[in-house]
C-alpha cells in the first residue's frame, strides 16, 4: 500500500510545476471553482498510476494544479465514494497521496439532507464535527502514518471555521453549523433513520466526506469541510428525494459555497 501511494505521488511529482501546500475535493456544490484555477494543468484520474476511476454521474474524475488567487492548490473534481463499490482504502487514496505530496490543509464540500429543524433547503452547513456511520473503519488494519489510535477531538480545524463565520460575515451570507453524520448510502434515509441519526446529535446526513476527513487527521493534514442542504430529514418535510433534485438545490447555492471557499483558501 505505502509502495502503490509512493509511486503515485512521485508520478504525479514529476508532472507538477507547482509544490501546492492546500488540496480541494470539489464535492457537490464547488464544481464550478474549478472555472477560478488558473495556470491549470489537469490529469485524468485513469492516467494516475493506482488511481480509482469515478463512475457517478456528474462526477467527472481529474486532478487539477493550478492557481486559485494566489495560492497554489490541487484540487479533485470527482471523488470516491464508498457505495460505488470502492474500498475503504481506495475511497481515501487520494488523501495519503496528498500529504506524501505535501498538503498540509484540505478543503472538502458535500450535499446532505438537513435533520437540524430550523435549516432549509439551499442553506450552507459549516461541518464542526462529524459521526461516523459507515461500516468499514478506513484505518483498520496496517498502519501506515500516525498513531494507531488516533486523537479526533478536532477533525475540524477550529481556526478555519472561525475563519470562515467572519467571511460569511463579511460577505453577508447566512451559514449554518453543525454536526455531518457519514451513511454509506446509496439509499437516501427513511423517515426513522432520519430521526435516529438525529436523536444521535447530527443536523446534516450525506454520503461521503467522513472517510477522507478521518485519514487526513490521521496524517496531520487540517480540514475544513462544507455541505450544502439539498433536502430536509426533518419530521413533517420528508418528501421524495431524488439525485436530480439534490444536484438542482446544490447548483443553486453553490455561488455562495463558492464565495466563501474562495476567500477561505485565500486567507488560510
Ligand atoms: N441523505 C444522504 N445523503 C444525501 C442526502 C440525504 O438526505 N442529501 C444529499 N445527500
Amino acid at each position: 500500500m505505502l509502495e502503490r501511494i509512493k509511486e503515485t505521488a512521485s508520478f504525479l511529482k514529476d508532472k507538477m510545476c507547482t509544490v501546492p501546500e492546500t488540496a480541494i475535493i470539489l464535492g457537490t456544490g464547488l464544481g464550478s471553482l474549478v472555472n477560478e484555477i488558473t495556470e491549470k494543468y489537469e490529469i485524468g484520474y485513469e492516467e494516475i498510476p493506482n488511481f480509482p476511476v469515478s463512475t457517478v454521474e456528474g462526477h467527472s474524475g481529474k486532478l487539477i494544479f493550478g492557481k486559485l488567487g494566489d495560492k497554489d492548490i490541487m484540487a479533485m473534481q470527482g471523488r470516491f465514494h464508498y457505495y460505488e463499490g470502492y474500498s475503504m482504502k481506495e475511497v481515501t487514496f487520494p488523501v495519503r497521496v496528498m500529504k506524501e505530496l505535501g498538503i498540509g490543509t484540505l478543503f472538502v464540500s458535500n450535499a446532505s439532507g438537513g435533520m437540524n429543524p430550523d435549516f432549509k433547503i439551499g442553506d450552507l452547513m459549516i461541518i464542526t464535527d462529524h459521526i461516523n456511520q459507515f461500516p468499514e473503519h478506513p484505518l483498520r488494519g496496517g498502519n501506515l502514518y500516525g498513531d494507531r489510535f488516533p486523537d479526533m477531538s478536532e477533525a475540524y480545524s477550529k481556526e478555519l471555521i472561525a475563519k470562515a463565520k467572519e467571511i460569511a460575515r463579511e460577505k453577508g451570507i447566512d451559514v449554518r453549523e453543525g454536526v455531518y453524520v457519514g451513511t454509506q448510502g446509496p439509499t437516501f434515509e427513511t423517515p426513522s433513520e432520519y430521526k435516529l441519526f438525529r436523536v444521535m446529535g447530527g443536523d446534516a446526513v450525506g454520503m461521503s466526506t467522513v472517510p477522507e476527513v478521518i485519514v487526513a487527521n490521521h496524517c496531520k493534514i487540517k480540514v475544513f469541510g462544507i455541505s450544502v442542504i439539498t433536502d430536509l430529514g426533518v419530521e413533517g418535510k420528508i418528501v421524495e428525494v431524488s439525485h436530480e433534485d439534490v444536484q438542482k438545490a446544490a447548483n443553486a447555492a453553490q455561488p455562495l459555497m463558492t464565495a466563501i471557499m474562495r476567500e477561505l483558501i485565500n486567507r488560510a
